[in-house]
């Protein structure tokens, strides 16, 4: 645990607070990801069980702002958390957000001196059925390593900043360790990927095709419902899988083969590993002791539809899914015109309420103030 270590030295030199910064704002925008390879199951403290890869979306993020003020009574009681989600007071978030200062007081006990008052807000609309943890946890996690740079003039250098952030991501919600960098991301160990770890994700630098720098994602919604399982329960239920080794083994495999395909630009192989992975996932979850799906029938209508029209068209369409019944749609924006008509025509009639986000790849977290 070599980051964990490092964190947990470097606090013991984050205690004292200067008079002169007893109280401030910052502000990050966060954004949400799409893992091409999942992370479906984990070890204790948030450590995942496999590798997982993903990219940043555009247009949907979360925005943060975090108000901190030093506390008369220093660290005798605990700090106020007060947490304003979209102009109102939200419990079963706030409850996670307290959660989270938890975990993280250890690498950051500064935080143990000051009240806070969060306040968020998400670009898609909250009953979109888009999962926020990533986007919003990681947006929190920037928001307190700022808080760190400005009051002790640590971490170093951008690099170690973005470290710190995804690692202290990880432990508010797995996925949103990957919501820090842009490009290609991998959370998790991996033998044959250099700097790749379990505790922090790291953005990917070799050269890939050049293509998949205009992947698009068009997310098509099919249920706004909350969900029946949970993620943590889902990576729960990955404990006492009968399949879990051989899952575990398929994603490292097919994690080296899609980096390969990025690589060399193989369509084919990309469509190939990315639905594997979607259906695996959805896979384990009916597999599973619960046995028990996420997936509609307009899932499944969508994803017969894109198939059929990849046959006929032979066009680069694929698709993914996360832990739940929408369908992200991934083309080529050079394909967008085609493409947009494919969704009004044949997908809207699928969708709740015809609603869809005409997403792509992003270029990772914003500093608001
Ligand atoms: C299916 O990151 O939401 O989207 O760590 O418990 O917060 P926690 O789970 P979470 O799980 C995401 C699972 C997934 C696949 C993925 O994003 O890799």
């Amino acid at each position: 645990m070599k980051f964990e270590e490092k964190y947990k030295k470097d606090a013991l030199k984050l205690g004292q607070v200067k008079l002169s910064d007893r109280q401030g704002a910052i502000s990050w925008r966060s954004p949400s990801n799409i893992a091409l390879i999942k992370y479906w199951g984990k070890r204790q403290n948030q450590l995942p069980q496999n590798p997982s890869l993903s990219f940043v979306l555009d247009k949907s993020f979360t925005e943060t702002r975090l108000k901190y003020r030093y506390k008369r009574n220093k660290g005798k009681m605990a700090s106020k958390i007060d947490f304003i989600f979209e102009g109102k007071p939200n419990s079963d978030f706030g409850s996670r957000v307290k959660d989270f200062f938890l975990a993280v007081s250890e690498f950051l006990p500064f935080i143990n001196y000051f009240d806070f008052k969060i306040e968020s807000s998400n670009s898609f609309p909250h009953s979109s059925g888009i999962a926020s943890s990533a986007s919003s946890m990681s947006a929190l996690a920037l928001c307190l390593v700022s808080m760190e740079l400005k009051l002790f003039g640590t971490p170093k250098d951008k690099k170690a900043f973005f470290q710190k952030a995804s690692f202290l991501s990880r432990l508010g919600s797995g996925s949103a360790s990957r919501s820090v960098f842009n490009g290609f991301v991998v959370w998790g160990k991996h033998k044959n990927i250099p700097g790749s770890s379990d505790e922090l994700a790291i953005r990917l630098n070799q050269q890939f095709s050049p293509k998949f720098n205009s992947l698009k994602d068009a997310i098509l919604i099919t249920s706004t419902g909350k969900k029946k399982v949970s993620s943590s329960a889902g990576h729960q239920l990955m404990e006492s899988h009968p399949y879990a080794a051989i899952r575990f083994r398929q994603a490292k495999d097919n994690l080296l083969n899609l980096l390969e395909a990025l690589k060399t630009g193989d369509e084919q192989m990309f469509i190939g590993i990315v639905e594997n992975e979607a259906l695996s996932l959805h896979a384990m979850m009916m597999a599973s002791e619960e046995g028990f799906t996420l997936l509609n029938e307009n899932t499944w209508k969508i994803l017969y539809k894109i198939r059929q029209y990849r046959k006929e068209h032979k066009v680069f369409i694929t698709l993914t899914l996360d832990a739940g019944p929408n369908v992200h749609l991934l083309y080529l924006a050079k394909q967008e015109t085609q493409i947009f008509q494919f969704i009004q025509k044949e997908l809207l009639q699928f969708c709740e309420n015809e609603h869809w986000i005409d997403d792509k790849i992003g270029r990772g977290p914003i500093k608001l103030i």
